[in-house]
C-alpha cells in the first residue's frame, strides 16, 4: 500500500510534454472568440496528449476554434503523498476517489472563466452518449468534464456537484480519460469550421437517424469490384435518391432498432 502510494507521487511530479505548451493548470479567462472551451477534470492529463495533438482537435485549437485546459486533480490533494482515493467505507475491493480533492479542483476550475459551464461527470452508469447529445453538446460555450479512476466517485460528488452523468456505453473502462476524448472528438467535429467541408458532417452516420451510404473512391475497379455506375454518372439528383435509399436499406438491415427509434419520436 505505502509502496504504491510513493510511486503514484513519483509519477505525479514527470514533468509532461509540450502538450498545447505545457499542462494549463493556471489559465486566466476564456478568450472570448473560441466557439467552446473544454476543461477536463483528470489525475492523468498525459492520456489526453496525443488525440489533442493531431488532425482535426489539433487545427481546431491553432484555429482557435476551441480552447481544452487540462487540470490534474491531484493538484488539490492536501497531503504530502497528494493522495485522492481511500478506502470505502463498509468495505470492499479498491479506492474510491475522495470529494475533497475533486470538489476543491472543479471549484477552482468553474472560477476560471466567466461562463458557468456544463458540468459532465464521466461514469459508467450515466446516460449513455450518442449522437443526440453530441448534437446537444456541441451548442455550449463550455463544457467540464470530470474522469473518474479506481473504483470510481464518491456518492457525494455526484450529489453536491449537481453534474450531469453520462456513459460512453455499457462496460467498465478504467478511467474516464478515454470516455472523456471520445466525447471531445465527437463534438468538436460539429462546431462550425472543424471540419474542412461544413458538409461533411450533415451526412454522417447517426445525424439524420440513418447509417450513411456507402463510399467509394478510386480506382473505378479493385479486385475485380466496380464503383456503383450511378455515382459516374454524374446526375446529382439520381445520386442524392440513390444514396437515401442505400442509406435507409443498410440502416433496416444492420441497425434496425434505429429506425424504431425514428418511429418513436
Ligand atoms: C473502473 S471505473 C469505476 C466503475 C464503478 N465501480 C462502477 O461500477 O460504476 C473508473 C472510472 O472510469 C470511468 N468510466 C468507466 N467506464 C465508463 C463508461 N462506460 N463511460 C464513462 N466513464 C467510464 C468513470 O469515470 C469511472 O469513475
Amino acid at each position: 500500500m505505502r509502496k504504491n502510494r510513493k510511486s503514484r507521487k513519483n509519477r505525479a511530479h514527470i514533468q509532461p510534454p509540450n502538450l498545447l505548451g505545457g499542462y494549463k493548470h493556471v489559465i486566466m479567462q476564456t478568450n472570448s472568440d473560441v466557439i467552446m472551451r473544454i476543461d477536463i477534470l483528470t489525475l492523468f492529463p498525459q492520456v489526453f496528449e496525443s488525440p489533442l495533438s493531431c488532425s482535426i482537435l489539433k487545427r481546431a485549437q491553432d484555429e482557435g476554434l476551441i480552447e481544452i485546459v487540462l487540470t490534474d486533480i491531484r493538484d488539490f490533494a492536501t497531503d504530502n503523498y497528494r493522495k485522492v482515493d481511500d478506502k470505502p467505507y463498509g468495505g470492499g475491493p479498491g479506492m474510491v476517489m475522495m470529494p475533497g480533492p475533486v470538489f476543491d479542483c472543479a471549484e477552482h476550475v468553474r472560477k476560471l472563466s466567466p461562463d458557468k459551464g456544463r458540468v459532465i461527470l464521466l461514469t459508467p452508469q450515466g446516460q449513455k452518449f450518442n449522437q443526440a447529445k453530441a448534437i446537444e453538446l456541441s451548442a455550449e460555450k463550455r463544457l467540464i468534464l470530470i474522469a473518474g479512476k479506481y473504483e470510481g466517485f464518491d456518492e457525494r460528488i455526484r450529489i453536491g456537484l449537481d453534474a450531469e452523468q453520462i456513459s460512453i456505453g455499457d462496460y467498465v473502462l478504467n478511467g474516464g480519460e478515454l470516455a472523456a476524448m471520445v466525447i471531445i472528438d465527437a463534438v468538436v467535429r460539429l462546431l462550425p469550421g472543424a471540419l474542412g467541408d461544413e458538409d461533411s458532417a450533415k451526412d454522417d452516420s447517426f445525424s439524420a437517424g440513418l447509417l450513411e451510404y456507402p463510399q467509394y473512391t478510386r480506382p473505378e475497379v479493385f479486385r475485380g469490384m466496380k464503383v456503383p455506375e450511378i455515382l459516374l454518372s454524374g446526375d446529382h439528383a439520381k445520386i442524392a435518391e440513390w444514396r437515401k435509399q442505400q442509406a435507409l436499406e443498410r440502416t433496416k438491415k444492420w441497425r434496425p432498432d434505429l429506425l424504431k427509434d425514428n418511429n418513436k419520436k
